[in-house]
């Protein structure tokens, strides 16, 4: 088919409500996305989100937490309408805290060296294959790239997990933490996780009249046509919900 003028990678529909109308379908199967966004921007409730509706319809998922501890990462996400807690009990939402996965594998330093790195992505990689996770989350990707001493390294991890997790068919999200997205602002904290990246999706703030509003922008999704706009992300009891930036000037 490649070649073909119709032929179209199979998507992954995330099911936030927006987020596949703006990829026209869906996250491209297999591909490592990066959410980077500041902080409270929605980057855990849309990864949760997006695992939660592949759950919903059978498929196994996965959580790395590097920002906070698994039990209150659920207690939190337990207050949506949309989290299901049973997926939880029934294996199909499998939450991992990093620093009990770091302890296994005699991890417990502050830098590691490419063998620790290799490590780490091995132990990924083989609770992916052996659960048959096809949705990833690592949250957040930025606490793990603080452990790797160079920008050559952090390229190295990144590029090893996204290629393993991708030849497994996992579509993942790899969450980081940026400090401002405003004019030319760098979309990661050390500048390479965006180009080893095949999709960027950017959630930042924008104040207007005193009120520290969301907004999503999908800044490059490899495989895919999509909007390059930036919409307005509000956080509901019902999870994210992406809508047109025009509306603000309505509802404010
Ligand atoms: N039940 C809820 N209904 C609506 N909004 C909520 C609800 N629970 C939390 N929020 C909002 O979501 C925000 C947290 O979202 P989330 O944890 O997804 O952000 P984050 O980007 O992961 O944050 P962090 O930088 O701390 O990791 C809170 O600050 C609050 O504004
Ligand atoms: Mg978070």
């Amino acid at each position: 088919m490649l070649g073909n003028a119709s032929y179209e990678r199979d998507r992954c529909i995330t099911g936030i409500r927006g987020l596949d109308e703006i990829l026209r379908g869906g996250i491209p199967y297999g591909s490592a996305t990066l959410v980077a966004g500041t902080c409270g921007s929605g980057k855990t409730t849309l990864g949760m989100e997006f695992l939660m509706n592949g759950a919903k319809s059978g498929e196994a998922c996965a959580h790395f937490s590097a920002t906070e501890p698994s039990v209150k990462l659920l207690e939190n996400i337990r207050q949506y309408s949309f989290f299901d807690m049973t997926t939880v009990d029934r294996g199909l939402i499998n939450v991992f805290d990093m620093d009990v996965l770091f302890s296994w594998l005699g991890l417990d330093k502050s830098t590691f060296t490419l063998d620790d790195i290799d490590a780490m992505v091995k132990a990924i990689t083989d609770i992916v294959n052996t659960i048959g996770v096809t949705r990833l989350v690592i949250d957040s990707v930025t606490s793990l790239c603080y452990k790797i001493p160079n920008e050559q390294l952090i390229r190295d991890f990144l590029f090893k997990l996204g290629k393993s997790l991708s030849t497994l068919g996992c579509t993942t999200l790899l969450i980081a933490e940026i400090t401002s997205v405003g004019g030319t602002a760098h979309r990661s904290a050390f500048g390479v996780e965006e180009a080893i990246a095949d999709g960027i999706i950017v959630l930042g703030d924008v104040e207007r009249m005193g009120n520290l509003l969301r907004y999503l922008q999908v800044v490059k999704m490899r495989g895919t046509d999509h909007s390059r706009a930036k919409y307005a992300l509000e956080i509901t009891r019902s999870g994210v919900m992406l809508t047109p930036m025009l509306k603000w000037g309505v509802s404010q």
